[in-house]
């Protein structure tokens, strides 16, 4: 193709051949990144009002540029926007109409800034946005495992180790776990978001700019806390999204384990709850079966947001400074870490009001178990035994049990005494599962009074 036939890109001038169209396929970013337009024209926007309070542009120029950049909102908002792959990316996409909207003004949009802190900035405002969104929806969740943990406030289950039944506990108890693994993410966003809330804008290419421009000012504007103190680490840093990606593994990971118990619990083998049909699906050859495949497919997209978070890193792992054209694969990773984790948080708040629970069941494993044998060491303990003649005493009261084919708690008293004389009747009350459960009565404990108590904070700071 000649010269003169090229379809200019604006950085073209000193280019004497036209990308193959295979190249400019895999160096264009707008079929993923022109998700970042309002941010970019919110960008454009406060940098332009800036340039023209510091004179660098007139008020003239400002006022085309801002209802340039109205209008070209208008048309993304609407969806009629024409996003082209000749022009490579969001920021080339919108410069391009709102010269072709208003001319001469449109071209001094571009004044002491480049690409490189103009989509370090669009970024920052769109996973500020994305955080924002995350952490309202986390505190959603929290009162769908709140308000299940309340009505299962006193709902006895065995409580596990090693997949082993191990102690009595309640299964508000056990979903108040979640609620706390909930409120770590949550204070992570919030930290990483106290990170990433400083400013790029006026690094310009990674050098900073020779106008005299006023990054408070745009900051301000932004909402931004602060500016970025670094030029080139300004155009070059992308902690913010590999944390961001970090966290919302995190989050994955602890759902992940949410999803297998569930998946466990609603197996007939454990029968412990049963999740709507709803949020199940059937078997194409088996009549019988309701497979949960809400948890499921939770549980495997989180090894698709850790492998973004890989991928985030290798990314930056030998990028010397500053701005690389590496940089442009940070997007899909995070898009789709964001679309996931919001996905998945909506629709685990609904499929948590969903489960029915099988007291019945719950409480029969935690009988079948011998949950109560440490609390029968306990008692030995608090009669003068040693705790490891204790736990020789309890082990064969428990096979004594087996063999009969009955609790702990159902054997006589007279076949107790046989294994310890200082066994009394008392001991009764340390056996059952409630007696247990009430003993555990220290802040984290399983007693109901304790699991009262923590619904109950959580609930008034899910209110704040
Ligand atoms: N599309 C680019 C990206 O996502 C924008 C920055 C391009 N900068 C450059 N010097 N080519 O990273």
């Amino acid at each position: 193709m000649a010269k003169k036939d090229m379809k200019k890109a604006n950085w073209s001038g000193r280019f004497n051949e036209p990308v193959t169209e295979l190249v400019k396929r895999f160096t264009a970013s707008i079929v993923f990144d022109h998700k970042l337009g309002l941010h970019d024209i919110e960008g454009s926007l406060a940098h332009a009002e800036m340039l023209a309070a510091q004179k660098i542009i007139t008020q003239k120029d400002l006022k085309a540029i801002q209802s340039g950049l109205q209008s070209i909102q208008k048309e993304i908002l609407a969806g009629s926007f024409k996003w082209s792959i000749d022009l490579e990316d969001v920021h080339l996409n919108i410069e391009k109409r709102l010269t072709d909207k208003i001319g001469e003004a449109g071209k001094k949009l571009h004044t002491g800034r480049s690409r490189n802190d103009q989509v370090a900035t669009d970024l920052r405002l769109w996973l500020r946005a994305t955080i924002d969104e995350t952490i309202q929806k986390i505190k959603t969740l929290q009162l769908s495992v709140v308000q299940l943990a309340d009505k299962h406030q006193k709902t006895v289950m065995p409580g596990f180790t090693h997949l082993q039944i191990a102690q009595p506990v309640t299964f508000g108890h056990h979903l108040m776990a979640y609620y706390e693994m909930l409120q770590r993410d949550l204070t992570r966003f919030e930290d990483a978001r106290k990170r990433m809330n400083q400013l790029p804008l006026g690094s310009a290419a990674l050098a900073g700019t020779s106008y005299p421009i006023d990054r408070n000012k745009v900051a301000k504007k932004l909402k931004f806390d602060g500016l970025c103190e670094n030029s080139i680490d300004a155009v070059s840093d992308r902690d913010f999204a590999i944390e961001f990606t970090f966290v919302a593994s995190l989050l994955m990971t602890h759902l992940s384990r949410f999803s297998e118990e569930l998946i466990m619990w609603s197996s007939p083998m454990f029968g412990f709850v049963e999740i709507a049909d709803r949020f199940c699906t059937g078997s194409s050859i088996m009549p019988q079966k309701k497979n949960p495949d809400v948890p499921e497919l939770v549980r495997g997209k989180t090894g698709r947001v850790t492998g973004h978070l890989m991928s985030l890193l290798m990314l930056m792992k030998a990028q010397p400074l500053a701005y690389n054209k590496d940089n442009q694969e940070d997007k899909e990773p995070l898009f789709d870490t964001a679309n996931t984790i919001l996905d998945v948080l909506t629709i685990y708040a609904d499929m948590l009001k969903s489960i029915s629970v099988n007291e019945k069941n719950m409480k029969e494993a935690a009988l079948k178990g011998y949950a109560t044998a440490t609390d029968l060491a306990d008692y030995l303990v608090i009669k003068g035994v040693a705790f490891r003649d204790a736990h020789e005493v309890v082990a064969k009261a428990v096979n004594a049990a087996i063999k009969k084919k009955c609790d702990l708690s159902e054997l006589k008293i007279d076949e107790l005494k046989k294994f310890s004389k200082v066994i009394s009747s008392d001991v009764y009350s340390y056996l059952t599962l409630e007696g247990s459960i009430k003993s555990r009565n220290h802040i984290g404990g399983t007693s109901f009074e304790q699991v009262k108590k923590s619904i109950e904070k959580a609930k008034k700071r899910l209110k704040q």
